[in-house]
């Protein structure tokens, strides 16, 4: 008697951590990823506005040639800005330097021209009226930071 009453509780008692394990599982707040999919719709720096900047705008404005006093190497360049301040003003594309100049005011960038595609520009003023958010990946992320989601 005094053995079956035992098993029971035994057999209960797994029975209550596996729930609470799956609870704890589906509880658990999701690790921050640090590679997120590019999500429709949302524009990413890293991925999209900065190759532009780079291919269109280097020649003129790297870190050792700065027209303008402008770097466009890095987010933290473009924040900084040129002559006139910073390159774009954060969620108000209209009040943002750097679409000015992409639309010709005061002066058309890429100086010389062509202009950039009007995608491309769309793309620029999309992600400044998006908060214009800095999603460079970090050089010094500690590896324990990095976990592998288990799916
Ligand atoms: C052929 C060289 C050249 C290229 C390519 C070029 N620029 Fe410029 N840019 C200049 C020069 C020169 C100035 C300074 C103009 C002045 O104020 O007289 C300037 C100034 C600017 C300024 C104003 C900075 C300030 O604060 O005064 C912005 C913004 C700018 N450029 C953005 C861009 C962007 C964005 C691109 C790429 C799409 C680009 N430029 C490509 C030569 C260039």
């Amino acid at each position: 008697m005094m053995h079956f009453k035992r098993h029971i509780f035994l057999t209960s008692l797994i029975g209550v951590s596996i729930v609470g394990l799956r609870w704890f599982c589906v509880a658990a707040p999701p690790k921050k990823n640090p590679h997120p999919a590019p999500t429709a719709g949302k524009v990413s720096y890293y991925h999209q506005i900065r190759p532009i900047l780079m291919t269109k705008c280097l020649p003129c404005h790297s870190t050792a040639n700065h027209a303008g006093m402008l770097d466009v190497t890095s987010y933290t360049a473009l924040l900084k800005g040129g002559a006139h301040g910073p390159a774009f003003v954060k969620g108000q594309p209209a009040k943002s330097l750097i679409v000015g100049y992409l639309h010709g005011k005061p002066m058309l960038m890429p100086k010389g021209g062509p202009p950039l595609p009007k995608e491309q520009i769309a793309l620029i003023e999309k992600w400044i009226a998006q908060g214009a958010v800095d999603d460079t990946p970090k050089p010094h992320g500690k590896p324990s930071q990095q976990k592998v989601s288990h799916r």
